[in-house]
C-alpha cells in the first residue's frame, strides 16, 4: 500500500498512551486518526467523517507515541560498550575525546555517522536532542543524514574552548563563535532536522564564548542543551572555576542560557542543589535524566521523583556512549530500576518511579520540549511505533496492559514494525 506522503488516514490496533504519569489511557482494537501530520483523535469505534481516510489495520499488534531521547551523542556511538571503568573526567579524556577528535576528517566522519544514523532510524526514538563534534562539516552531515530519512531532531555542533585536548578544541573564542554562526547560517534549508546551541560544559567552555554563545541565541532563538551537576569532582572544578556563582546552573544562568526566553535541556542533574532545581523549576529548564549513563560513570542516581513533586520539567535520556543502548525502552527500565536503589539505599521518602510515569517521561514527559509530541491526543503531532510483540512468547493471554508493561524490559527494534513521524511514515515492515 503507498502510505508514503499521506497525511490524513488512520491506524487501527491496540493503542497506548499517558495523558498524564499516573495513568494509562488503552483502547483495544482501536483508531488513532492522522489528519494533516498531528492526531485528530482516538476512538473506539471510527467516527463516519473519518471513513474516507486510508485505514492501516495493524490487527492485536501494539500502537504507542514514539518515544524520546533528550540527550544522545552521536559520534561516541563508534565506542558504545567500551571503557566504562572511570568516571567522567577520566572517560572523556581516556575514551571519548580521542574519538571526537576523528570527525575532522569526514570520511571517517561519515562512515560513523551511517552506523549511529541506520540503527537511529531504526530504533524507537522518533524525536531526540542530539550532540555531534565541534566539527561544523561532519555535524552538518549527520544533520542532513537524518533529514533525508524523515527523523525529527535537534543536533547540536558542539563548543568548547579550554580545558580541551589541542586536537578537540576550537581556536579562540572568536573563532568557535564564527564557526557557530556560519553553521546556524547553513542550517536554514532544514526543515526538521533543526541546530541547538552546545556549549559543551561549563569545564569546557570560556566566558568569552559563553558571552559569544548567548549573544547567537538571542539572535537566532535558538535553544541550548548541555550538561548540568553530573559528577562530584566536576561539580567542585566548576566551583573553582566560576568562584562568583552559587551553583553550576547560575554558570549558565549568568549568560540567560538557563531556560526563561532560551528553551533548555541540562542532562544529568544527579546532585542538584536545592537552589539550582529551584531555578530550573522556575524557568522551566528541561532535566535529560540518564540513568544508565549516571551508573557506568558511577555518577550517582538523581532524585527524580523530587523533580516531579516539585513540578520540574523531565524526560529520559540515552546519553550514547556513557549510556550504552539507543533503546529508549531499554532507559525507561533502568529509570525505574535506579529510582528502587536509591529508594532502597539512600532515601525512602522518595518512592521508585511506576510504570506509567516511565512511559510518560520518555513519551508526554520529554516530547514537550518539542511542543505537543509524544501523546495521541488531540492536536499532538502524529508520532507513533507498531510493536509486533508476538516474538515474546508466554502461555498466558495477557492484557494489552501487561503487552506494554513488558515491553519497557524486553522489547527489542526488530519488533517494531512501523514508525511515523509528524505523520510521514519512516518505515513499515508489515501489513
Ligand atoms: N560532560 C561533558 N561532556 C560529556 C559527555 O560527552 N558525556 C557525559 N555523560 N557528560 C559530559
Ligand atoms: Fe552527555
Amino acid at each position: 500500500m503507498e502510505k508514503k506522503g499521506l497525511s490524513c488516514y488512520s491506524l487501527k490496533g491496540n493503542l497506548c498512551y499517558t495523558p498524564n504519569k499516573d495513568e494509562f489511557c488503552i483502547i483495544e482494537n482501536g483508531y488513532v486518526v492522522c489528519k494533516d501530520g498531528r492526531c485528530a483523535g482516538v476512538y473506539e469505534t471510527l467516527p463516519e467523517k473519518y471513513k474516507n481516510f486510508p485505514c492501516m489495520d495493524y490487527g492485536d499488534r501494539l500502537i504507542l507515541p514514539g518515544l524520546v531521547d533528550l540527550h544522545v551523542h552521536a559520534p561516541q556511538y563508534a565506542f558504545r560498550g567500551i571503557g566504562m571503568d572511570l568516571e567522567l573526567i577520566d572517560w572523556l579524556n581516556t575514551h571519548t575525546f580521542p574519538e571526537e577528535q576523528k570527525y575532522k576528517e569526514l570520511d571517517y566522519a561519515k562512515r560513523a555517522y551511517r552506523i549511529f544514523g541506520e540503527d537511529f532510524i531504526q530504533s524507537a526514538t522518533t524525536r531526540a536532542c542530539i550532540f555531534g563534534t565541534i566539527h561544523t562539516e561532519a555535524t552538518l552531515w549527520l544533520m542532513e543524514f537524518l533529514e533525508k530519512a524523515g527523523m525529527s531532531a535537534y543536533v547540536g555542533k558542539v563548543n568548547m574552548d579550554r580545558n580541551s585536548p589541542d586536537n578537540l578544541c576550537e581556536a579562540g573564542w572568536r573563532q568557535a563563535a564564527e564557526d557557530t554562526e556560519k553553521w546556524i547560517l547553513q542550517c536554514k534549508n532544514l526543515k526538521q532536522v533543526k541546530p541547538i546551541l552546545t556549549p559543551r560544559f561549563i569545564p569546557s567552555c570560556s566566558d568569552e564564548l559563553m558571552e559569544a554563545l548567548s549573544k547567537l541565541q538571542k539572535r537566532f532563538h535558538l535553544p541550548v542543551q548541555s550538561h548540568l551537576s553530573e559528577n562530584l569532582g566536576e561539580i567542585q572544578w566548576v566551583r573553582e572555576l566560576c568562584p562568583d556563582t552559587s551553583c553550576y546552573g547560575e554558570a549558565y544562568d549568568k549568560y540567560q542560557m538557563f531556560g526563561g526566553e532560551c528553551p533548555t535541556i541540562m542532562a544529568h542533574c544527579v546532585h542538584s542543589t536545592e537552589e539550582e532545581q529551584k531555578m530550573m523549576k522556575e524557568q522551566g529548564v528541561f532535566v535529560a535524566h540518564c540513568p544508565e549513563s549516571n551508573t557506568n560513570l558511577s555518577s550517582g542516581i538523581a532524585p527524580i521523583r523530587r523533580y516531579l513533586e516539585n513540578g520540574i520539567c523531565v524526560g529520559l535520556g540515552s546519553d550514547v556512549a556513557a549510556g550504552t543502548s539507543l533503546s529508549m525502552f531499554r532507559v525507561m527500565a533502568m529509570a525505574i530500576q535506579c529510582s528502587k536503589l536509591r529508594w532502597r539505599l539512600t532515601d525512602q521518602r522518595l518512592a521508585p518511579l511506576t510504570v506509567s510515569e516511565a512511559f510518560y517521561l520518555a513519551t508526554k514527559g520529554g516530547g514537550a520540549f518539542f511542543g505537543k509530541v509524544g501523546s495521541f491526543e488531540q492536536g499532538y503531532e502524529f508520532d507513533a511505533l507498531v510493536i509486533n510483540d508476538e516474538e515474546i512468547r508466554s502461555p498466558r493471554k495477557l492484557t494489552v496492559k501487561e503487552r506494554i508493561e513488558r515491553l519497557l524490559y524486553l522489547a527489542e527494534d526488530r519488533h517494531i514494525i512501523a514508525k511515523y513521524i509528524s505523520g510521514r511514515e519512516i518505515f513499515s515492515k508489515e501489513a
